[in-house]
């Protein structure tokens, strides 16, 4: 496989995208995107605070400890201790998110890096929530911009490269993104389909589109009423209510929706204007592509499926 960083072509490229998206997003963004106060908005380089650790060095130090990179050849997941560092992050996740998040964030941040440095590529984070992610990119040095729909989700401090603005009509031209990122977002949208399109446009030719998401049938599929979403999901959610005295944050229909594995890779694949580079479970250690590719068994033991995407040529 081709790494899809091509050398001094693709940096160019990535530089020539970045003014087309200020732009744009200036344009576009004043009906229907408010970017934070006084800072930049995509294509602008940010304030260098990147930097820190690379990807090397957080494989040494920690969730990564297993992570093998083999930029140009894809990646050989990982351990087990790094899927066991990410299982005890998540039981954690109530009492300790930053714990968990930063340490999740630096996880997808070395898949994606296994297919080149983000250093100087435009990263774009779809639905990034508080911007764990977007942050971990910049540390790295990419040029990272959160785009969140929600400002409920983005934290009291938002970074100065957040945008408002909703994944199905992005504030930024065809092709400005090295990178799309988008971390457990598809089962939140009623239209996944029209979503992955629009993270598709604003990839440039021979760019990354990494798109994550929890399955319905995965034992998670019912997020903070799982399990018992096997038993229908408002049973689940009424079991929710009775059991913590508040109303679950999703219900099924209007924040959370059934997405299935087998469904989604046949629409992918469908597609001529990208090819599936991987796909596989996120956070298993082992066997992580063979259960993705099991008809059935996917849909309950996969838990959470990573695609990550190349944009051809058109
Ligand atoms: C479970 S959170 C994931 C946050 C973060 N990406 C992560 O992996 O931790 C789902 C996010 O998707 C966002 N979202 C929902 N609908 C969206 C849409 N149409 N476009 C972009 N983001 C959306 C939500 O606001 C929320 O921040």
């Amino acid at each position: 496989m081709t790494s899809p960083w091509t050398g001094p072509d693709a940096r160019a490229a990535g530089a020539a995208h970045a003014p087309a998206a200020a732009q744009d997003a200036e344009a576009v963004g004043a009906p229907h995107a408010a970017v934070s106060p006084g800072k930049a908005v995509p294509g602008a380089v940010p304030g260098d605070d990147a930097g820190g650790r690379r990807a090397e060095d957080v494989g040494a130090g920690g969730v990564g400890g297993g992570v093998e990179r083999t930029r140009g050849t894809g990646f050989k997941d990982p351990s087990l201790r790094r899927s066991l560092a990410l299982f005890r992050a998540f039981l954690q996740e109530q009492e300790d998110p930053e714990s968990c998040y930063t340490l999740l964030a630096r996880d997808a941040a070395n898949q994606v890096e296994a297919y080149g440095p983000v250093e100087g590529r435009v990263v774009v984070d779809v639905g990034g929530g508080s911007g764990y992610f977007t942050e971990e990119f910049r540390r790295r040095g990419a040029h990272a911009y959160l785009f969140e729909p929600d400002v409920r989700e983005l934290g009291p401090a938002p970074a100065g490269s957040t945008v408002v603005a909703d994944g199905y009509l992005l504030p930024l031209a065809d092709g400005v993104a090295d990178v799309c990122f988008s971390s457990n977002v598809l089962e939140h949208v009623a239209d996944p389909q029209t979503f992955l399109s629009e993270l598709v446009r604003v990839t440039r030719p021979g760019g990354l589109i990494y798109v994550s998401f929890t399955n319905w049938l995965s034992p998670w599929g019912g997020h903070e009423w799982a399990p018992w979403h096997y038993l229908g999901a408002e049973r689940a959610r009424a079991r929710y209510r009775r059991r913590t005295g508040r109303d679950a944050k999703h219900a099924l229909g209007e924040n959370l929706f059934a997405v299935h594995i087998g469904s989604t890779l046949r629409q992918v694949r469908a597609r001529d204007d990208v090819e599936v580079v991987t796909a596989r479970s996120r956070y298993w250690p082992f066997l992580a592509s063979a259960v993705a590719k099991t008809p059935g068994l996917r849909e309950f033991a996969t838990w959470n499926l990573l695609l990550i995407l190349r944009r051809c040529p058109p």
